[in-house]
C-alpha cells in the first residue's frame, strides 16, 4: 500500500494566514459570523479554492462550497468535507478553520496524485457554526441539512441587533444556490479535540463516535431596582442575587450528574448596572450538554423547577427563551471503522471518543453518513487564544482525513452496515 501525504507547509501556512485575519489592535482574533472580518476570511478561502482549480458556489445562507467536480459532476452524490471559519470572541486559530483548510489541502493533494474520481469531492465552510452573534449555533449546516428553514436563519437577529440576511448581503455572501442543492454521499469533519482526553491518553487520533446534545436558553429575571444603602436585605427583590443562585444551582446539578451533564452560564448582564443600585434585572445564558438524551431533558426540567421556586419565593418574574436545542448524535459506525483503519495505515494510535463540542457534523449526520476525526489539543484548551495543537498532530490529522477520503473514493462509500456489499465508487 502506498501512503501519500498532504503538503505540511502549505497547510500550516494557510492556517497561520487565515488566523491573522480578524485581529484587533491588541492582537485578539474575533471573526464573528457575517462581519467584515468574516468577509475577509471568506474571501481568502474562496481565493485559495479558485487557485486550486475548484468551482466555488455559495448558497442563500452563505455556506461556501469549493467543488472538485470529478468525472460526473453533481450527477453523483459528492464526498463532502467541511467545518467552519467563523470564530468565538478572542479565539484560537484552529477551531473550525483547521477542518476547512485541511479539507482544501486534501483536495489539492488528491488532484496532484490521483485520476479524476467518479464522484465530486467538496469542501464546505458553513455559516455561523459558533452561534456567538446569531443563535442557534451550527446554523448554516442546520439549514443545509433541513433542520432549520433558510427564512428563519436569515431573519435571525444578532446580539448587536443586526439581521443575518442583511449582513450576508452586505458582505457579498448571500449566494444563489438553494441550501441542500446536493446530497452528500458521506460527510467527514476533521477538528481539534478542544478537550483533554487525547493528550491525557497519549493517543494521536480521536475517532468520534458520538456527540452530546446541546440546550441553550436565555433567562431574564426581573426584580426591583432599589437603593443599595436603604433597602433592608429582607425587603429586596435582587435580580443579581437570583442570577447568582441560578449559577450555583446549575454548577451543583452538573457536578453531581450521572450520566454526565455540563452546564455553563457564559453571559450575565445586570441592570441598571450601578455600584449603589440593587439590580432590578438580570439576563443570563445557559449552555447545558449531555451525551445522554434523558439526562439532558432531566437537567432542563430541574432548572425549570428551580426557576419556578425562585420566582415564587423571591417575587421575581422569570422568563426563558430557547436559543438552540439538539439531541445527542451517533456517527456512522462504518465510517468510524474506516477512519480507525486509516489511522492504522499511517501508523498512528487512535481511540474512540465522544465530542463535547457542537459541530456541523451533527447536522450533516441527519442527511448523510457522517464521522469526525479529532487531533489532540495542548492542555485541552479551546475557545481561548491559547488553543493549540502540535504541528505534527495537525499534519497527522490531515493525513488521516486524506487516507479516509482516498479509501472512500477507491472502495465506495460503504456505510450502511457490515452486511451490505460495497457500492461502486
Ligand atoms: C461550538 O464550538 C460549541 O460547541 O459551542
Ligand atoms: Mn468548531
Ligand atoms: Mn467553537
Amino acid at each position: 500500500m502506498q501512503v501519500i501525504s498532504i503538503n505540511p507547509d502549505r497547510l500550516l501556512t494557510d492556517i497561520r494566514t487565515l488566523g491573522a485575519i480578524g485581529r484587533d489592535e491588541g492582537g485578539r482574533l474575533t471573526r464573528l459570523a457575517a462581519t467584515d472580518a468574516d468577509r475577509r476570511g471568506r474571501d481568502t478561502f474562496v481565493q485559495w479554492s479558485r487557485a486550486a482549480g475548484l468551482d466555488v458556489r455559495i448558497d442563500s445562507v452563505g455556506n461556501i462550497f469549493a467543488i472538485w467536480a470529478g468525472r460526473n459532476g453533481l450527477d453523483r452524490n459528492p464526498l463532502l468535507i467541511g467545518s467552519h471559519i467563523d470564530t468565538v470572541i478572542d479565539a484560537g486559530v484552529l477551531d473550525g478553520c483547521y477542518g476547512v483548510l485541511a479539507g482544501l489541502e486534501v483536495i489539492r493533494t488528491l488532484r496532484e496524485r490521483i485520476a479524476e474520481p467518479a464522484r465530486p469531492v467538496i469542501v464546505a465552510a458553513f455559516t455561523n457554526e459558533e452561534g456567538v452573534r446569531f443563535a442557534p449555533d451550527m446554523m448554516g449546516s442546520a439549514v443545509f441539512a433541513g433542520a432549520l428553514s433558510a427564512g428563519e436563519a436569515l431573519a435571525a437577529t444578532g446580539t448587536d441587533g443586526a439581521v443575518l440576511g442583511e449582513e450576508l448581503a452586505r458582505i457579498g455572501y448571500a449566494g444563489t444556490e438553494t441550501p441542500g442543492f446536493f446530497r452528500p454521499e458521506a460527510y467527514l469533519e476533521l477538528h481539534i479535540e478542544q478537550g483533554p482526553v487525547l493528550e491525557r491518553e497519549a493517543a494521536e487520533i480521536g475517532v468520534v463516535e458520538d456527540l452530546q446534545g446541546i440546550s441553550w436558553q436565555r433567562i431574564v429575571i426581573t426584580g426591583e431596582a432599589n437603593h443599595a444603602g436603604t433597602t433592608p436585605m429582607s425587603m429586596r427583590r435582587d435580580a443579581g442575587h437570583a442570577a447568582a443562585r441560578v449559577i450555583g444551582f446549575l454548577h451543583d446539578l452538573a457536578r453531581a450528574a450521572s450520566p454526565p451533564l455540563v452546564a455553563t452560564v457564559g453571559c450575565l448582564g445586570l441592570s441598571p448596572g450601578a455600584i449603589n443600585v440593587v439590580p432590578g434585572k438580570a439576563t443570563l445564558t445557559v449552555d447545558m450538554r449531555s451525551p445522554d438524551a434523558r439526562r439532558l431533558g432531566e437537567g432542563e426540567a430541574a432548572l425549570a423547577t428551580f426557576l419556578g421556586d425562585l420566582a415564587e419565593a423571591g417575587r421575581f418574574a422569570i422568563s426563558t427563551t430557547r436559543l438552540a436545542r439538539t439531541e445527542p448524535v451517533r456517527f456512522d459506525a462504518r465510517l468510524a471503522k474506516i477512519v480507525e483503519e486509516s489511522a492504522r495505515d499511517l501508523g498512528l494510535s487512535s481511540r474512540r471518543m465522544t465530542s463535547g463540542a457542537g459541530h456541523d457534523a451533527q447536522m450533516l449526520s441527519a442527511i448523510a453518513p457522517s464521522v469526525m476525526i479529532f487531533v489532540p489539543s495542548i492542555g485541552g484548551i479551546s475557545h481561548n487564544p491559547r488553543e493549540d495543537t502540535r504541528e505534527q498532530d495537525l499534519v497527522s490529522g490531515a493525513n488521516v482525513l486524506l487516507r479516509t477520503a482516498e479509501r472512500l473514493l477507491q472502495n465506495g462509500v460503504q456505510t450502511s452496515g457490515p452486511e451490505k456489499p460495497p457500492s461502486l465508487p
